[in-house]
């Protein structure tokens, strides 16, 4: 390794070195059917970008996970080590030699489905639609035709989107049986969203909720979705598919979350770093899970401080790097107890200079507002209760066999 590093003995080689950070770091997106634009599964792959693997990594653009924080502290950390960023440059700059391919790692048995998790238990299908091309963003929301038949635990749901690029977000919620469905399955009104399950951002990643969570979908009620589309000028077909995997085994606590709307931004032009905060409080001792922050096209960075009863203050979360393109959870890799009555205060960065690359507009005041062009700071933290269901539930491909569902009915993804 120090050899490597002072530019001495052999360099780095796809087979021995860097193979097994691509299948650790890079397949679960780079392999054929999944969001990336290239596969990077095999040495013509890798040699053939890797002069762009080289530059994106050291941009860190590459791999998508721009929180801060010691190296076991969240799951599915994708961050590289220092080394494996050396291995990297050193490998590219030796011309991507291949080694001997003895030395490479078995290819990695990835499940051969376009859904990251594997097929789905369920899938059901939104309506098609075509958004406007004039530029204009458009709100819309889709019912589904599916009826759940019975009382469903959930383990993990997942949306495929089409056309990526033309889908700003999209709040998954639930359809209760007495509301009447729109004609096509489509409306333009506001519905407001009842029972939230998930916001799909671009990004989005899809994870099985933790060890002993699942999530209730009734009986009789469908899904919905109030979905943006982006302004764009391209002809865009898209259709929404929702991927259900049902849930097994012992459910014993679920999920809640605290949140922060910040509508008061106010931007002034070509300030590239406009900082503005907000604070809610834990309503209940908790064990914190994920965080997810959404922000616009100037959003920079974020972070969450939990200002304890106390008098401690602790970073628990840093994303030095806001990027829209990659609007994900962040999930800690172990539960983080907070007492009741923290205080979680969230701050935003935005960035309305012409650096910005993304900035739609530098000379003018930027606000809150629903259009792309305008801002946004929502941040959420996700937690159990630390008090868990007095009796745990029994589920079986996702019907419930043994406890009872009273009080047990929230919870959402
Ligand atoms: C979570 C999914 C995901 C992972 C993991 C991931 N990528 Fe990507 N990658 C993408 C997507 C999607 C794009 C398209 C550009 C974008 O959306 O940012 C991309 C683009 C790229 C590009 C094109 C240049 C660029 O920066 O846009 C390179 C090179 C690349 N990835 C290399 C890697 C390498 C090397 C790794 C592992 C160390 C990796 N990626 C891990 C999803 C991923």
């Amino acid at each position: 390794m120090l050899a490597l590093a002072l530019g001495c003995g052999p360099p780095p080689t796809y087979s021995e070195h860097i193979a097994p950070i691509l299948q650790s770091k890079c397949q679960s997106c780079h392999r054929p059917g999944q969001i990336a634009p290239m596969s990077l599964v095999s040495y013509q792959d890798a040699q053939t970008w890797a002069g762009l693997i080289g530059v994106s990594i050291e941009m860190g653009n590459m791999p998508p996970f721009y929180a801060d924080g010691p190296a076991d502290y969240f799951r599915g950390d994708l961050r590289l080590s220092d080394d494996e960023k050396d291995l990297i440059h050193d490998w590219v700059a030796a011309g991507a030699p291949e080694g001997d391919p003895a030395l490479a790692p078995a290819p990695v048995d990835w499940p051969d489905s376009p859904w990251p998790l594997g097929e789905p238990d369920l899938v059901i299908d939104f309506p098609r639609h075509s958004p406007p091309r004039n530029f204009k963003d458009q709100h819309i929301t889709f019912v589904t035709d599916y009826v759940f038949p019975d009382d469903t635990w959930v383990k993990a749901l997942h949306l495929r989107t089409e056309s990526k690029k033309a889908v700003h977000h999209s709040t998954q919620f639930l359809w209760n049986p007495e509301h009447k469905v729109p004609r096509n399955g489509k409306s333009f009104d506001h519905v407001p969203p009842r029972r939230a399950l998930f916001t799909w951002f671009p990004g989005f990643l899809t994870e099985p909720l933790p060890e002993g969570q699942a999530l209730l979908i009734p009986k009789g009620a469908r899904v919905a979705s109030r979905t943006h589309f982006g302004p764009t000028k391209e002809k865009r077909n898209e259709r929404m598919q929702l991927g259900v995997y049902f849930a097994d085994g012992t459910v014993d606590s679920l999920q809640k979350h605290v949140g922060v709307q910040m509508t008061d931004i106010k931007i002034p032009p070509r300030d590239s770093h406009y900082e503005h905060r907000k604070h809610t409080f834990l309503p209940e001792a908790a064990l914190v899970s994920h965080f997810r922050i959404h922000m616009h096209l100037r959003g920079k960075a974020a972070q969450v401080l939990f200002h304890y009863p106390d008098g401690r203050t602790e970073k628990v979360f840093d994303l030095p790097r806001y990027r829209f393109a990659w609007q994900r959870y962040y999930y800690l890799a172990e539960p983080l107890p907070a007492p009741k009555g923290t205080k979680v205060e969230f701050v935003g960065v935005w960035d309305n200079s012409a650096d910005n690359p993304l900035n739609p507009n530098p000379n003018v005041w930027c606000g809150w507002g629903r259009r792309t062009v305008d801002e946004m700071f929502g941040g959420s933290v996700f937690y159990t209760p630390q008090r868990k269901l007095a009796q745990p539930l029994k589920i079986e491909k996702g019907r419930l066999v043994e406890g009872s569902m009273q009080g047990a009915s929230s919870g959402l993804l």
